[in-house]
């Protein structure tokens, strides 16, 4: 049985309930988390916090918990729920109110859910064999950054990928500034990286992706351990180029994308950037969870 966290209280998942008119439910009006916990310890917890805050203030709302009562109510939620990894689901709408688009005035107090499922680990053949990828145009708004609950889009992009047998849909958008072209922005409901001639190369953090946690952890093993990378917009040529393909998010960690379009990435195989990448994220996980 899965016990949840909704405004204040721990309860089974079956009695969580919130009403019709929720902001979250008539206008997709929050922002939400997902954080990884190993070995029942939220992983990179003051960084999933700081973004969050980031969210909150993009779409004006005050943060309804400090860093230390967040910290404390997500600890509870994972000593009530099973599985030593796990991960979390936070989500914070702007409250209960009257449908009109405009903020509720006076504000009304915020809806606050949590629950956390058993970690799905990646199974072995993913790693050994990579998943497929396909590309699409991102059509989405100019504050990706945002970690909105508003997903429409990417629900919609994710599920060419489905439809297509595939684990991933791959984002190009129009380049403003050179008419005809595309760049890679990140995936549908992850971040990607390009390998070109054993260099790392990474989607700069801007308005037009989400900050992922575990992009940053990627770039911080890259610098750690002198391995070539950059920061820098990617386009869709050299995308369709690239040696590696890697996938990253919370609950995917990394993967590698061998397939895109119907087409093998490179060799088809997932190659030395990955099985590198991938071994010293294992590792970085093991090494946080002693301190
Ligand atoms: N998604 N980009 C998008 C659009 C995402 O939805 C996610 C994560 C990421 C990766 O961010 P991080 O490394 O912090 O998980 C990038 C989560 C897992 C989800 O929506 O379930």
């Amino acid at each position: 049985m899965m016990t949840v966290y909704l405004n204040g209280q721990f309860i089974p998942l079956e009695e969580a309930r919130i009403p019709v008119l929720d902001r979250g439910f008539i206008f997709g009006d929050g922002v939400y988390e997902v954080i990884p916990v190993y070995s029942r310890s939220p992983f990179r917890l003051p960084e999933h916090l700081r973004r969050l805050q980031h969210s909150l203030d993009g779409i004006r709302m005050a943060n309804p918990h400090s860093d230390s009562e967040w910290a404390q109510l997500i600890q509870q939620l994972v000593e009530q729920n099973e599985g030593e990894d796990q991960y979390l689901y936070l989500h914070i709408t702007r409250g209960v109110a009257k449908r009109d688009h405009a903020f509720p005035s006076p504000p009304v107090p915020p809806t606050v859910f949590m629950m956390s499922s058993p970690f799905p680990a990646p199974p072995s053949a993913l790693l050994r064999a990579g998943v497929c990828a396909v590309t699409a145009d991102d059509n989405r708004w100019l504050r990706c950054d945002i970690k909105s609950i508003a997903l429409l889009p990417n629900v919609l992009l994710r599920q060419i990928a489905v439809d297509a047998d595939c684990a991933e849909t791959l984002l190009l958008r129009a380049d403003p500034n050179k008419p005809g072209t595309r760049f890679m922005t990140e995936g549908a409901a992850s971040n990607i990286f390009a390998v070109s001639n054993g260099t790392l190369l990474a989607p700069p953090k801007d308005n037009l992706m989400l900050p992922g946690i575990t992009y940053d952890v990627i770039l911080e093993i890259a610098r750690a351990n002198d391995i070539p990378h950059e920061v820098r917009h990617i386009s869709a040529d050299e995308v369709f180029g690239a040696d590696e393909l890697l996938l990253t998010s919370s609950t995917k960690e990394v993967l590698p994308i061998t397939r895109l379009d119907g087409q093998p990435v490179a060799s088809g195989e997932p190659g030395p950037m990955f099985g590198r990448m991938h071994a010293l994220y294992q590792e970085f996980k093991r090494e946080v969870m002693r301190k």
